[in-house]
């Protein structure tokens, strides 16, 4: 796509720039185009009055010009949707304003003014969740990134920050609960009506302003702070699903003492306020003293939850509580510095759970989605470095590579520095921002001036998209042993040639006969190529590479499976063992796919194999939640992603035959696994939660390789479950087996949970992932159950989604599981474009699909793009993908 650059606007600042006229040639900005804004609004005062259908808003602004920027006699409010009803300035009405496009763009001959806008919005209306809705009979926002101009007229930028005084009535019985950012200062009644005034001393750029009104009744508990502060803090939810608040709370509370441990950084309002809303585009949102929350992220008790679901609470509490900082008191300066907040916030949240839980599986976890989700957006056409150089819909750039990535970077820092210098880095940074909207360079030059590291040529994980791949070889000769390292960073779109980055990468050499290293060294690659001599070898070590991940690269280095297996035993770091059984596995997967085995190499590999894995199910010194991660294959999308052009089917079929091998090879050690781990009662700790684990992992294995054990295990461990974990575990096993078992238990599960709304989605999810063959069948079937819905975009996901991200479905030969998400795409655009939009990527992927289905993953993107009316979110996304 040519799109010309954006002209010039009334006040010279590009991000205003209007959304082209024609709808199917969005603008595009760019992050060198950034000029700060020509004024400055240092209070705003707001006043609402609530209806579901018709909101009234008055807001006041304070204008002045900005010192520090170019003069301008206009100023530029974003506005998205609205009209104008009243117009004052200084208390006069005012003429001169003129609309362009959705901006409201207001002449002003001083350098100080009072503008008085009302404005009157519908959230019954609203079904793109973004600015003012209703959800459920309550009233809530969502501002981030630019869902502020949808409530009123505002400079919907991150760089302006105001103090915000709100005023907010409605009726009683209907709203009797009132929130907003900061402080309640007032509160009085009116008739029927009442009011509340809220007052936030800290000033915001308008993306973190919240309001909620609704029928809510609060969980309500208290923190006290470092420095003696009390803070209030409430978990607000629906009447009816208070019990199940218990695990947010007490998340909340770890998360507010962790971050003082962790990062010195304490609470600063005396009230913090959590709402649960089940209509949410994303997981949470980290709003000023007020988070808002998706229903899935705070609902939870062991009969309706699994352990999966209490570990993502806390880990989003977390990084919505952490955000208070990494955020709020320093926010970023223009949206190309997402990464600032998220990526930073996303590591903080990720070292807060690995305390919390067990490190190495959590660590394991965290590169797992790098791997499945990350790694395949920086290998397609949506690629982008973490912090992005233009775009034309913000909401397209809320990805894995902006948190994930983002986290991993700031990580990498962490691990160069080490933990007490790092922490000098962040003490200054947090020092040295708080109050500003700063840049990812401004964070970089806080950690290189505070813990002392050189990050000039660190500075390029900013800006050069890709995954970097290492290429490790090992050679020994007398007493040393060298270890050659080469870099190599696949092109990008827009980014054709890449410069070496430095890589830091933890290395251990084992001593083949005594199982030990002399301790872990830290490498860091920063050319296209070195090499590294190690001494005092008299026989040829084992390679022990990447540990802990300490870097985001993918590694060849091309071990042999006796090394594989020795590490998968031996290696004293838990990621590395994983890694070594995720490589053995993976390394025949691979290479059966291809079709290059000979039968002969197929039984030594898968003999291996086995080797390696009966050693994992009855190792001692192996918790069982450690355990599940070496028992767990690699995903076929992490095994698509090592093949230059991928046959989905026939990964999936390898991937079964591997299962079933083990299955059968391995079955009395399963059983016994299984029966000493049924034996462990319900509770939240690690063993039992490990036992549940490695339970279903048992039943997996057993429908590969006998179904009929299998459906009966599992129909047992249904029936006699007392948590969600080990019923939805069960469940899933029996969804991919055609059995009567099958049958009455997806009936008992609906009938047991209806009126669960988050329940229900793990059931509509459950087939729509199943290892069932008629699976595509099913999910048609469900599109027409009365429980789903397009307006609520989580019960769009747990189908949808859950079907996308299940390869064997999706990429169905005939092409049918492309034509069901593009139908799905254009029927959910017009009604919420940042949801529908988020569907694009699966069929990106085509570049790196066998032909035949590359060719009709291409048609359906062609579809779509030839839709009449597109949102930009969809739009952008389209064509990207078609490159
Ligand atoms: N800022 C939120 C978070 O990461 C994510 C979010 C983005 C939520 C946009 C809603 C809309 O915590
Ligand atoms: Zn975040």
């Amino acid at each position: 796509m040519d799109i010309a650059r954006t002209p010039a606007t009334p006040d010279g600042n590009p991000e205003m720039a209007d959304a082209a006229t024609e709808p199917h040639k969005p603008a595009i900005i760019r992050r060198e185009d950034y000029t700060p804004f020509g004024w400055v609004v240092p209070e705003v005062h707001i006043e609402f009055e609530l209806g579901l259908e018709l909101t009234r808003v008055v807001a006041t602004l304070k204008v002045e010009r900005n010192p520090a920027a170019e003069r301008t006699p206009m100023i530029r409010l974003n506005g998205d949707g609205l009209t104008v009803r009243e117009l004052q300035c200084d208390g006069e009405t005012c003429e001169g304003y003129m609309m362009d496009g959705d901006d409201l763009v207001v002449t002003l001959p001083g350098d100080s003014h009072a503008l008085r806008i009302v404005t009157e919005i519908s959230p019954a209306a609203n079904s793109q969740l973004m600015g003012l809705y209703a959800s459920n009979g309550m009233l809530c926002t969502q501002c981030e990134a630019e869902g502020f101009r949808r409530i009123t007229f505002f400079p919907d930028r991150p760089d302006v920050l105001s103090t915000y005084t709100v005023r907010m009535s409605g009726p009683k019985v209907q709203f009797p609960i009132l929130l907003c950012n900061g402080n309640r200062t007032a509160t009085g009644e009116e008739g029927e009506n009442h009011w509340a005034e809220w007052h936030d001393p800290w000033p915001k750029p308008s993306y973190l302003f919240a309001l909620v009104a609704g029928d809510l009744v609060a969980r309500s508990d208290s923190f006290t702070t470092m420095n003696g502060r009390k803070v209030e803090l409430n978990v607000w939810v629906r009447d009816g699903d208070l019990e199940r608040t218990e695990h947010a709370m007490e998340s909340l509370k770890r998360s507010m003492k962790w971050d003082e441990e962790t990062f010195g950084r304490e609470y600063d309002l005396d009230l913090f306020n959590i709402v649960a809303v089940s209509d949410f585009n994303m997981g949470a949102m980290e709003n000023k003293g007020l988070n808002v929350f998706n229903t899935k992220y705070v609902l939870a008790d062991p009969e309706t939850a699994t352990d999966g679901d209490y570990d993502g609470i806390e880990g989003v509490i977390g990084h919505e509580y952490f955000h208070n900082w990494s955020g709020n008191r320093i926010t970023c300066r223009d949206w190309f510095q997402l990464s600032l907040k998220e990526g930073f916030t996303v590591l903080r949240d990720q070292l807060f759970s690995q305390d919390m839980g067990s490190a190495p599986v959590k660590r394991i976890e965290d590169v797992r989605v790098l791997r499945g989700v990350q790694f395949p957006e920086d290998s397609g056409p949506l690629a982008h470095p973490i912090r992005p150089d233009s775009y034309s819909e913000i909401n397209n750039f809320y990805t894995a590579t902006v948190y994930n990535k983002g986290a991993e970077v700031i990580r990498m820092m962490r691990t160069m520095a080490g933990e007490e210098r790092f922490r000098a880095g962040t003490d200054l940074y947090f020092e040295r921002h708080d109050g500003e909207a700063a840049t990812c360079e401004d964070f970089v030059k806080s950690i290189e001036d505070g813990a002392g590291l050189d990050l000039g040529q660190f500075r390029l994980w900013y800006s050069q998209a890709g995954t970097p791949k290492v290429t490790a070889a090992l050679d020994h000769s007398g007493e040393t042993a060298k270890l050659t390292l080469k870099q190599h960073v696949p092109p990008t779109p827009g980014q054709d040639s890449k410069r070496p980055m430095p890589i830091p990468l933890k290395i251990a050499l084992f001593d083949r006969a005594s199982g030990t290293h002399r301790g872990e060294q830290l490498v860091v690659l920063d050319k296209s190529e070195d090499t590294f001599a190690f001494d005092g070898f008299a026989e040829a070590p084992v390679l022990s590479i990447n540990r802990t991940f300490s870097a985001p690269v993918t590694i060849e280095r091309s071990a042999s499976r006796e090394d594989l297996v020795f590490l998968a035993a031996k290696d004293d770091d838990p990621f590395a063992r994983y890694e070594a059984m995720q490589e053995l596995m993976g390394g025949h997967l691979v290479a059966a796919v291809s079709g290059e085995l000979g039968e002969n190499e197929r039984i030594a590999a898968q003999a291996d194999i086995a080797r390696a894995m009966g050693a994992v199910l009855v190792d001692e010194s192996l918790d069982d939640l450690m355990r599940g991660e070496l028992m767990t294959l690699p995903s076929q999308s992490y095994l698509a992603e090592q093949m230059l052009v991928a046959d989905p089917t026939r990964i999936h079929e390898e991937r079964e035959a591997l299962k079933a091998f083990l299955g059968k090879e391995l079955r009395d050690e399963f059983h016994a696994l299984y029966d000493r781990a049924e034996k462990a009662p319900y509770s939240l700790d690690l063993a039992s939660r490990g036992a549940r684990k490695v339970k279903t992992l048992v039943l997996a294995f057993a429908a590969a390789s006998d179904p009929a054990k299998a459906v009966e295990l599992a129909a047992h461990q249904y029936d006699n479950a007392d948590n969600m974990t080990d019923r939805q575990g069960a469940l899933m096993v029996l969804t991919g087996i055609d059995s009567a078992e099958r049958t009455g238990r997806l009936l008992d599960f609906y009938n047991r949970y209806e009126g669960n709304a988050l329940v229900i989605d793990k059931w509509f999810s459950l087939q729509a992932s199943s290892l069932h063959p008629n699976a595509i069948e099913h999910v048609k079937a469900l599109r027409d159950h009365p429980e789903f819905t397009l307006k609520n975009p989580n019960r769009v996901r747990s189908l949808y989604m859950a079907f996308a991200g299940t390869p064997h479905h999706f990429h169905s030969p005939d092409g049918e599981g492309y034509r069901m998400i593009a139908d799905l795409i254009l029927e959910l655009d017009p009604i919420n474009p940042q949801t529908a939009a988020r569907f694009v990527p699966p069929l990106g992927r085509w570049r790196r699909i066998e032909p035949k289905r590359a060719a009709m993953m291409r048609e359906q993107l062609e579809r779509i793009a030839a839709a009449p009316k597109l949102s930009r979110d969809t739009f952008e996304q389209v064509t990207r993908s078609l490159g």
